[in-house]
């Protein structure tokens, strides 16, 4: 006998085991029209998607991974642990203060020197 001849007898049991569909709590918007919508997209979502797992894509995938999985071991856990600490203390009130005193005390420097060379290369 062919399964579709069974399928009745199959879901008769599912029938009678739940009559009413279970209320929903959060009703959602009534399937798009034939045609329309997700399921008229989803061939080119779906090559898209295959797309993204090309082999190259996949082989890309492959060396960021292991690259990143490289980059996060456990003794460069350390080093960038180490790195951050000291930059956060480097990044004090006292050091970005005066930072910003250097840089503002070497602008007009600048400026001026920029200057006295243009009047220098000018005159020549
Ligand atoms: C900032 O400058 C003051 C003097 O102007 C100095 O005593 C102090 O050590 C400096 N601090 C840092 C973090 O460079």
């Amino acid at each position: 006998m062919r399964f579709a001849r069974l399928l009745p007898l199959v879901l008769a049991p599912l029938a009678l085991a739940s009559p009413e569909p279970a209320p929903r709590p959060n009703p959602v918007a009534a399937p798009a029209p034939d045609g329309t919508g997700l399921i008229s997209e989803l061939p080119s979502i779906l090559s898209g998607a295959k797309e993204l797992l090309s082999e190259d894509t996949i082989k890309d995938l492959d060396v960021i991974i292991t690259g990143a999985a490289k980059l996060l071991s456990s003794k460069n856990i350390d080093i960038l642990q180490d790195i951050l600490t000291n930059a956060h203390g480097l990044l004090t009130k006292d050091f970005v203060d005066n930072t910003t005193t250097l840089i503002g005390d070497a602008t007009p420097l600048v400026e001026d020197v920029s200057k006295l060379l243009g009047g220098v290369l000018g005159s020549l």
